[in-house]
């Protein structure tokens, strides 16, 4: 199924979920998917799978990925057990500190809070791509002053929120923050494109 289209899919069914309201925007599930197509992603840590809308979209996008979570809301850790289809493929924790030192990841994704933010660094590798679902400017701060040669790029939409689901659709619908801590060259490519798609979307959005 296109990236776009299975995005599209989880969020509607996410839309319906109790405890929905905060799950991920459909845009950052988009981001997130487009981001692990680009670069072959094949093992994400996700800080706050929450109720699980986005491991369950990138559960189902493939196979072949290796999925570690953390989550310490007694709700979310039983609604993640009815939302998540694939379940049984996330390796969970309560948070960031309890994860082994030697584990690293391709993709850490963002979407929750985590008082040892500090330990993430030693989670990444020299490729590490980090993003955080929505707004988030604390934590981005901090995550810059962790890896000062990073690029660094807001991901927005040209579209509203559906008419379905936890969020106004008279509401910009959100996307995220992308940072490279250590960017090679397809990276800094990929940040120049969004970064131009950034600014031409917030042009239009001031119009609208
Ligand atoms: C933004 S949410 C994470 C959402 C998650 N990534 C998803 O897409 O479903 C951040 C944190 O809020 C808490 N949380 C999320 N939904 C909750 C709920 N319905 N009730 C209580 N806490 C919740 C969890 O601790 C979670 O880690």
């Amino acid at each position: 199924m296109n990236i776009n289209k299975l995005a599209q899919k989880t969020y509607y069914k996410f839309s319906f979920v109790e405890g929905n309201q905060h799950i991920a925007n459909e845009y950052a599930l988009k981001c997130i998917l487009r981001i692990i197509e680009a670069f072959n992603v094949k093992d994400v840590l996700e800080i706050g799978i929450g109720i699980g809308c986005i491991a369950d979209t990138v559960l189902e996008y493939s196979q072949n990925i290796k999925y570690t979570a953390t989550e310490a809301n007694e709700f979310c850790l039983n609604a993640i057990k009815e939302n998540v289809s694939q379940i049984k493929r996330v390796e969970l924790y309560s948070n960031l500190a309890e994860i082994p030192e030697d584990i690293f990841f391709d993709l850490i994704i963002i979407d929750g809070t985590d008082e040892s933010l500090g330990k993430l660094k030693r989670l990444c590798k020299n490729e590490t791509i980090i993003f955080l679902e929505g707004g988030r400017p604390i934590q981005v701060q901090i995550l810059r002053s962790f890896f000062l040669k990073a690029f660094y790029t807001q991901m927005i939409s040209y579209n509203k929120n559906p008419n379905y689901g936890p969020f106004s659709s008279e509401d910009w619908c959100g996307g995220g923050q992308l940072i490279f801590p250590n960017p090679n060259f397809k990276m800094k490519f990929f940040y120049w494109k969004e970064r131009i798609a950034t600014y031409i979307k917030r042009k239009y959005r001031k119009k609208k």
